[in-house]
């Protein structure tokens, strides 16, 4: 049995099998269409959900498992009637073979793990992490890039309650010769744990305070959604917008990824430009996300 809790449980070489695997299944899908036709699978999602919720049930689907499902958890569930996260997957783990869990305390994956007898994949704790969202994020610039070692990556807008960003940077922070540069509002700047966590790992992290100080041969350019649901106060918007005529000043091979969903921060007006990989991006999540599932119950 395999958790999925946080970034800070995978390798090079884990991730490395993750993705053969990912690759295999995107070229073979006959090859795992019954793989798991004796598991139920439950997805609970606690806060609201399009891409994770569904590709994640796509996947469930597409392994041939079961799927038994709590919309809206928060107010559907016996949580909304004061149940504990540990009671909730008590009960859920008589039911379903494996729990797929998203939730706004941002230690809920670890309390589910404490106690659970069936892996628990973590759909996103609060502002802690996104693990699942991060490996597929990861998969696409390797698809694109061919390669993870010596990328430049700009990460841009709520770096302090994104937990996109905040696995992303575990993940990359695996690799050799990675640069990152961070550009959003000083109130969303990227906490200092995390600051010191890519010191420490030796990756160089460079603060940018307008598009100018990224480099135009950046790599990839990954923007994110202010988090408005994680705080008291209104910040505004966001200020640093990726439109056709910021991208026109980037290398023809800068990526653009965004974990969406979108507001202001990514115009329409480059969704027809073949940097902009973000639905592609929502597309990787299944053969992602049924990887996942095949390590959860150790079949691959
Ligand atoms: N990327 C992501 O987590 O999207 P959803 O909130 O729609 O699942």
């Amino acid at each position: 049995m395999k958790h999925v809790l946080s970034c800070e449980q995978y390798t090079r070489e884990s991730l490395e099998e993750l993705y053969n695997l990912a690759d295999d299944i995107a070229n073979n899908p006959e090859k795992y269409k019954n793989v798991l036709a004796d598991k139920i699978i439950a997805t609970m999602f606690f806060e609201p959900s399009t891409r994770t919720r569904l590709s994640f049930e796509t996947a469930i689907l597409k392994l041939g498992a079961k799927l038994i499902s709590t919309e809206n958890a928060a107010s559907n569930s016996s949580s909304r009637k004061g149940e504990s996260i540990e009671d909730t997957i008590n009960v859920v783990q008589q039911y379903a073979d494996a729990i797929v869990m998203r939730h706004s305390d941002d230690h809920a994956a670890e309390k589910a793990a404490k106690i659970a007898k069936v892996p628990i994949l973590n759909a996103g704790s609060g502002k802690g992490e996104h693990p699942t969202q991060a490996l597929l994020d990861v998969y696409t610039i390797r698809k694109h890039k061919g390669k993870i070692d010596g990328l430049k990556v700009a990460i841009l807008g709520d770096l302090m309650y994104g937990r996109t960003i905040h696995s992303l940077i575990k993940l990359l922070s695996l690799y050799n010769n990675i640069e990152i540069y961070g550009l959003s509002k000083k109130e969303f700047a990227l906490p200092g744990k995390y600051v010191d966590m890519l010191n420490e790992r030796k990756v160089k992290y460079t603060v940018c305070h307008s598009f100018d100080d990224i480099p135009t041969d950046v790599d990839v350019m990954y923007h994110t959604r202010i988090q408005s649901e994680r705080f008291e106060g209104d910040f505004g918007k966001e200020e640093f917008i990726i439109n056709k005529e910021v991208l026109n000043n980037f290398s023809k091979d800068t990526l653009v990824l965004h974990p969406l969903p979108r507001l202001e921060e990514i115009s329409t007006d480059i969704d027809d430009d073949p940097r902009a990989l973000y639905f592609e991006q929502a597309a990787n999540g299944v053969p992602i996300r049924m990887s996942l599932f095949l390590k959860a119950f150790e079949i691959k």
